[in-house]
């Protein structure tokens, strides 16, 4: 059978965790390319075997052979990657978000429906077993019409400053991936926004002008009512849970630990801790996405997750990053019709 040839962008953090899936668990696929700035990434195509590498990722999407360009470049190279690689007829998947200016990312989507590529964009937590259930149950109709969804996503510690000044500030970099799940739960769209951030617990990211602690409410158009709650830093490890409640009924997961036992003795009781961080919490989602975008180039049927849902979590930031600036309740419309 004909391999899909796929060229990868970047082998930072995500672009590895792609690269080892890829070239290990996708028999159909074949990784021929990799393009990093870094000289020293070199050793990863070495690593897995993949005969080209280039440091210019214009290179890498020009090479005819590349059919499929999956994009892990820092966050203020996604709309450029995007739109070099569609103008050339290749399909993309690229990670979150497409870029932190909404005129940006609508010129990304036109350029992308011009040009009738396949596009996927990294929302990995919708892929992942957990929050899939919770859906699941939810198109069961067990739980009824959703009427609140709790969310809790609270990193173990905060990037380094330099990437929290390049990051778009917590809500375009973190809550975007809350955002999204939001939406994912309730099958209404966002109507106000209303979000309160504060910095408490490292100076430096007030300092670099970011907040790290934050509590979001969402309302969408059919009533339901969503709480996200962030924090770059929980000393017990990646709090990670989704809980909706809905007329018949409640669905909610746990965190994943690495094992599930317990202990007690005369002080009490203790378990494991959380998995750690997004590469072992998430790394089922993230093969499951991947899988998600491969099929869809097999079966030439349109991703699940795409432009149009990069562009309504990135509002829903620019929406939360305006409200906490100005205390007030924001309509979603102020920033989609601005
Ligand atoms: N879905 C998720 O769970 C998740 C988690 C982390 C990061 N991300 C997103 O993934 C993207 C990458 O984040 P990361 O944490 O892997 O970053 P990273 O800094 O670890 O990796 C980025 C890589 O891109 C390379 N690079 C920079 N400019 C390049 C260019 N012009 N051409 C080719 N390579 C280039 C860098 O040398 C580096 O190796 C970001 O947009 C981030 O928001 C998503």
């Amino acid at each position: 059978m004909k391999k899909i040839k796929v060229g990868i962008i970047g082998v930072g953090r995500m672009g590895q965790i792609h690269l080892d899936n890829l070239c290990l668990k996708f028999p159909d696929v074949e990784v021929v390319a990799i393009s990093d700035v870094m000289e020293e990434s070199k050793k990863f195509a070495d690593q897995y075997g993949v005969n080209k590498f280039y440091k210019n990722c214009n290179d890498l999407i020009a090479d005819s052979e590349v059919e499929a360009v999956v994009i892990c470049s820092p966050t203020d190279q996604h709309a450029d990657n995007i739109m070099t690689a569609a103008r050339a007829g290749k399909e993309v998947f690229c990670e979150k978000p497409m870029d932190l200016s909404l005129e940006t990312v609508k010129k990304v989507l036109s350029v992308v429906e011009e040009t009738g590529i396949k596009f996927m964009l990294g929302f990995n937590r919708r892929f992942d077993p957990n929050f899939m259930k919770i859906r699941s149950l939810i198109d069961e109709g067990k739980v009824g019409e959703p009427q609140i969804v709790k969310i809790t996503s609270r990193d173990p510690g905060p990037p380094p400053i330099s990437y929290i000044k390049t990051s778009g500030g917590m809500f375009l970099d973190m809550t975007i991936h809350d955002f999204d799940m939001a939406r994912f739960m309730t099958d209404s769209p966002v109507k106000e926004v209303f979000a309160v951030g504060r910095n408490l617990t490292d100076p430096e990211i007030g300092k670099a002008g970011d907040i790290d602690t934050a509590v979001i409410t969402l309302t969408f158009e059919n009533g339901a009512i969503a709480t996200i709650d962030n924090c770059r830093k929980a000393v017990y490890g990646y709090d990670q849970r989704v809980e909706v409640f809905g007329s018949k009924g409640m669905a909610g997961t746990h965190n994943n630990t690495p094992d599930n036992h317990y202990y007690y003795d005369q002080n009490g009781q203790s378990a494991s801790l959380p998995l750690h961080f997004f590469m072992d919490r998430y790394i089922r989602s993230y093969y499951n996405e991947m899988k998600e975008f491969m099929d869809c180039l097999i079966t030439n049927t349109k991703p699940k997750v795409g432009g149009e849902d990069g562009l309504i979590s990135l509002a829903i930031g620019l929406a939360a990053n305006l409200s906490m600036k100005e205390n007030r309740v924001v309509r979603l419309s102020e920033i989609l019709n601005d």
